[in-house]
């Protein structure tokens, strides 16, 4: 495999929920090796800048946030606008000397708020200006306030964590519980699936009749898992009118570490009763994945090969193809082709 260890660049990264950035408020997120602090003014209005003072690099995040709708920095208090990053003061400097302001910047991110979903734009060209020529992803059940979230740090470059989110044989061992279903149910899939904006789709399909958490849920749902890049994974189960969204970020801190959000939304009452037990089976299975990966992780220090495999591990090889096709489209300035071809494929699990 030797896939080289890079991140998707010109690009949204999912940067968190609305709930969790509240007004006058500053967070630190690393996304994509980028420092960056994401912010909500008094005003209610989301920014991100470079999180490293241009001054002396203190991290503006430990300043505050003032009502003339700039950041200051904690240390010498500068002041940088929140949206361009422009410097706008330097206290230091006495009237009559002149001002150095003018032309002194901290990056700014391109940021959205869709819904519940905070979104932040990651440019390969750190000098970047104006807006993005596309838009973060959005889903209608997005707007409604999650039913809960769950999130893990993973010490594993974002490459293992995606293919291990996207990969189908691993299910029937390493999340082998009783309430899901049991390691003696084994048998063969065939599924269709089709390329999407920026990823693909396993075709909306009546979910196997081994799954007793479908069972549940009552009705005949239509079950629809897509993914895209840089690395959402979305489950959308429809029942009638109402519906699921199961939203999963998986987004690269550094080159070693990644973290993985899942959201859950949905409108259907049941799964409002059952929320406890819902949440507490998502987040059985995510820390199943954790632990996986931390295992994975001291074996990977030894820089062994990887294989993948057809049909099994398709998937994994569609999303470095992604990736490759994302990159070398943006380097030539041309329109993304996605190298998805719609196919069938069959694995047991
Ligand atoms: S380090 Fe930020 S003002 Fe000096
Ligand atoms: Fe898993």
């Amino acid at each position: 495999m030797a896939a080289k260890l890079t991140f998707v660049e010109d690009t949204w990264y999912f940067a968190g929920l609305k709930s969790e950035f509240k007004n006058g408020q500053m967070t630190h997120k690393t996304i994509a090796g980028q420092p960056i602090v994401v912010g909500r003014g008094q005003g209610g209005k989301i920014f991100a800048l470079r999180d490293i003072c241009p001054h002396r690099a203190a991290p503006l995040s430990a300043g505050q946030i003032l009502d003339d709708g700039t950041v200051e920095c904690p240390y010498h208090g500068w002041r940088f606008g929140q949206d361009d990053g422009d410097c706008t003061h330097i206290p230091a400097i006495c009237s009559g000397q002149k001002d150095p302001s003018a032309g002194i910047k901290v990056r700014a991110f391109p940021v959205r708020e869709d819904g519940q979903l905070i979104w932040v734009y990651i440019a390969k060209d750190a000098k970047f200006k104006g807006e993005p020529d596309c838009e973060p992803p959005r889903w209608d059940m997005a707007d409604k306030k999650q039913i809960f979230v769950d999130r893990l740090r993973l010490n594993c470059h974002v490459d293992h964590a995606v293919i291990g989110l996207m990969d189908p044989a691993h299910v029937s061992f390493l999340h082998r519980q009783w309430w899901w279903r049991t390691g003696g149910s084994m048998h063969d899939k065939a599924k269709k699936f089709e390329p999407r904006e920026r990823g693909w789709a396993m075709a909306a399909h009546t979910p196997s009749s081994n799954s007793l958490g479908y069972k549940i849920l009552g009705g005949k749902p239509i079950t629809e898992i897509a993914f895209r890049l840089p690395g959402v994974r979305t489950e959308e189960i429809t029942v009638g009118k109402k519906s699921i969204l199961s939203f999963t970020a998986v987004v690269p801190i550094d080159e070693n570490n990644t973290e993985i959000t899942s959201v859950f939304f949905s409108d259907m009452a049941i799964v409002k009763i059952l929320k406890p037990f819902i949440k507490k089976g998502a987040n059985i299975f995510l820390n199943q994945d954790g632990d996986i990966i931390k295992l994975q992780a001291e074996c990977l220090k030894h820089d062994p090969r990887l294989m993948l495999i057809d049909d099994a591990d398709k998937q994994a090889k569609w999303y470095y193809q992604l990736k490759k096709e994302w990159a070398k489209s943006r380097a030539e300035k041309r329109n993304f082709v996605n190298p998805v071809k719609a196919t069938t494929l069959r694995w047991r699990s």
